[in-house]
């Protein structure tokens, strides 16, 4: 089921991040195993098993203005049915993206974000320009996977995807695309060439984002 839609609709994905570096798929995973992962968030939400989330290098600033949402880092060793689902399925993906576009992509990181109405996360990139310490075989993100666990969302809602078109610097104004975080939908971007935000959300918002990562 999963690796025919791979089959069905990749080779024209494939092309749109080869010729463009973003593209969208809906139905990237079944409504029964979105509304899984989006249970499990839940839950841990309610065990207080959800940590708000750092940014920058180091992980270790929290700035709630700038980054709104609180997350659970994904253990391969120690996975639900759902989310083994979600990882044999990224995968798949990984290997058709090493095929058609040699980039490398040797392991996957992910983890699932809940945004609580009234947050949002400010323009950023995944990936830093600077990599003062690191050593050439350093892994990095080279492409950003998110994939929407929300039920049922409208306009409304707010929330969305602002996607900025190969924009190299912070501070100038860029063509955007809003995409919405419909369950089900996987949004890819390089990750060192889309600045991104998530606009305020007016309702909980949950997502399992991923990053490819190659050797520097
Ligand atoms: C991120 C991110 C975007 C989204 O987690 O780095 O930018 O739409 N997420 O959830
Ligand atoms: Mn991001």
């Amino acid at each position: 089921m999963l690796s025919q839609y791979i089959a069905h609709d990749l080779e024209h994905q494939l092309t749109q991040i080869a010729e463009h570096g973003f593209c969208v798929m809906d139905n990237f995973i079944t409504q029964a195993t979105v509304l899984a992962l989006a249970n499990e968030i839940s839950s841990l939400d309610s065990a207080s098993q959800m940590h708000e989330a750092g940014t920058g290098q180091t992980q270790i600033t929290i700035n709630k203005q700038l980054r709104g949402d609180s997350i659970y880092w994904l253990n391969e060793a120690n996975s639900s049915v759902a989310q083994k689902i979600y990882l044999a399925q990224m995968e798949l993906l990984r290997i058709a993206l090493n095929q058609h576009l040699y980039l490398g992509l040797f392991a996957l990181e992910s983890h699932l974000a809940l945004y609580q109405a009234g947050t949002g996360y400010g323009k950023h990139l995944d990936q830093f320009h600077k990599n003062n310490t690191r050593s050439s075989d350093q892994a990095v993100r080279k492409i950003s996977c998110i994939l929407y666990l929300n039920q049922n969302w409208t306009e409304a809602n707010g929330g969305y995807l602002r996607l900025y078109h190969n924009q190299a610097s912070e501070t100038t104004d860029a063509p955007y695309v809003d995409i919405a975080p419909l369950g089900g939908r996987l949004v890819l971007f390089l990750s060192d060439t889309f600045y991104h935000e998530v606009l305020l959300t007016n309702k909980a918002r949950a997502s399992l984002t991923g990053w490819f990562l190659t050797r520097q």
